[in-house]
């Protein structure tokens, strides 16, 4: 098999590695890659996420499968030109894709299809935004309909705050969705399906906020840990039959249905399990945890997903946990620099830590940085607790000027 990933962070970085090590892979490539992933396979630099190269490079690669790691490439429909030129992807076209790229949308799904999710209410008038934030009592969160890498939503109990963050939204021709606060913690979830039929992964949980003890601003994740020991059995019966099952009907009744990865972001509050929100794709850093740990060939994986076949298919998964923690550029998730060169890397053996590389370059055999999140660093052990430790022990020796991590990740039961 011929594989391309398309994406430069440490998800595809992780799903390219462990492609890598399957017995079924003839060629590997990723576009456009990124230092770490120079490693493994073969980079296509020049070809960026830009879809209509992404496919003319697909197909002069004889490529068989694409996998598309990040939501923007799908959003601009890169799997509707991908099937149109004969070629096989993993993840759906522009029209499903809605179900992460317009929150406006995917909450009238989830209310449509009786999906329990916050109560909400969604604008496109800032007068009327206004109003309704004025006039009403309670903890809302504000979150932009739009992709906004991780950063799209505001957390605050200042309500001038919540309308200047909206009006902004309204401004830039987007739309606003206005949530209750719920509270109690978080499970991210992933559905894997052919189109028919689907199965699930082991949960994770993301450390989604900027600081200590989930404080600060929120992330793209600072952090992941698989499984969460917290989940108990019968949350995560809950959690199939509330919310995993009856989505996954509602999308084959609206003709959503797609060959690819369904991310259920998940409050577990006290009164059960409510959706924050869908992704069309991997979850990064969780991709970084859940891989490690799939102990089948991933290419049997995603050729179940493109012949159909996922109904008689199970992978295989290790009984250890994995724990990443996301090594960061000064100043994220505000502005940060680019382009700063990164002390050596030391080698782990893979029983040890995987470090993922993000957007990182090799200039005259250097490596420099080149995004916010710039490395994952993952440990696995037997038990939370060994993983963090082997995680944290790596992750102090991968450091570039001002990088910073979150120290608790998994630390604390609901810290995230
Ligand atoms: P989202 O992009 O919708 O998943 O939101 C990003 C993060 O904001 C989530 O992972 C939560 O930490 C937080 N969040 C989103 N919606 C809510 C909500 N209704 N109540 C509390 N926290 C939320
Ligand atoms: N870790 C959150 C995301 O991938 O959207």
């Amino acid at each position: 098999m011929r594989i391309l990933v398309v994406g430069s962070g440490a998800r595809e970085h992780a799903i390219a590695w462990k492609l890598s090590r399957s017995n079924r892979i003839s060629g590997l490539f990723v576009a456009p890659g990124n230092a770490g992933t120079e490693a493994i396979a073969t980079n296509l630099g020049d070809v960026g996420e830009n879809v209509e190269q992404i496919v003319r490079a697909a197909s002069d690669q004889r490529i068989d499968i694409v996998v598309v790691g990040p939501e923007t490439p799908l959003a601009n429909g890169i799997v509707d030109e991908l099937e149109s030129a004969g070629i096989a992807a993993i993840g759906p076209g522009r029209a499903s894709a809605r179900m992460e790229s317009s929150k406006a949308f995917s909450k009238a799904f989830m209310e449509r299809y009786g999906v329990p999710t916050a109560a909400f209410r969604t604008f496109d008038d800032a007068a009327e935004l206004e109003q309704y934030l004025s006039d009403s009592t309670g903890r809302f969160v504000v979150k932009q309909s739009g992709l906004a890498a991780g950063k799209g939503v505001l957390e605050t109990d200042d309500r001038n705050a919540m309308i200047e963050f909206g009006r902004q939204t309204i401004d830039r021709g987007d739309q606003v969705v206005v949530e209750e606060h719920l509270v109690g913690y978080e499970v991210s979830v992933f559905g894997v399906s052919d189109g028919r039929s689907h199965l699930l992964l082991p949960a994770c949980t993301d450390y989604k906020k900027a600081g200590v003890g989930g404080s600060g601003p929120n992330t793209g994740g600072m952090g992941a840990i698989c499984p969460v020991p917290w989940l108990d059995a019968k949350t995560w019966d809950r959690i199939v039959a509330e919310v995993v099952e009856p989505t996954y009907r509602g999308m084959s009744d609206a003709g959503l249905t797609y060959r690819g990865i369904l991310y259920f972001g998940i409050m577990v509050t006290e009164d059960g399990p409510r959706v924050l929100e869908y992704n069309v794709r991997f979850g990064d850093p969780e991709a970084q945890v859940l891989l490690p740990l799939i102990g089948s060939d991933l290419v049997d994986l995603f050729d179940a997903m493109v012949t159909g076949s996922i109904a008689s298919y199970a992978p295989t998964i290790s009984n250890m946990s994995a724990l990443a923690v996301v090594v960061a550029a000064p100043g994220y998730p505000s502005d940060y620099p680019t382009g700063l060169p990164v002390d050596t890397i030391p080698g782990f053996p893979d029983d040890e830590a995987l470090v993922f590389h993000a957007s990182t370059s090799r200039v005259d055999g250097t490596i420099h940085t080149g995004g916010g999140r710039c490395f994952t660093v993952v440990g696995m052990g037997q038990g939370l607790l060994n993983a963090r430790a082997r995680a944290y022990r790596a992750a102090k020796d991968v450091t570039f000027p001002g990088s910073w991590l979150r120290p608790d990740v998994g630390g604390r039961v609901f810290g995230n």
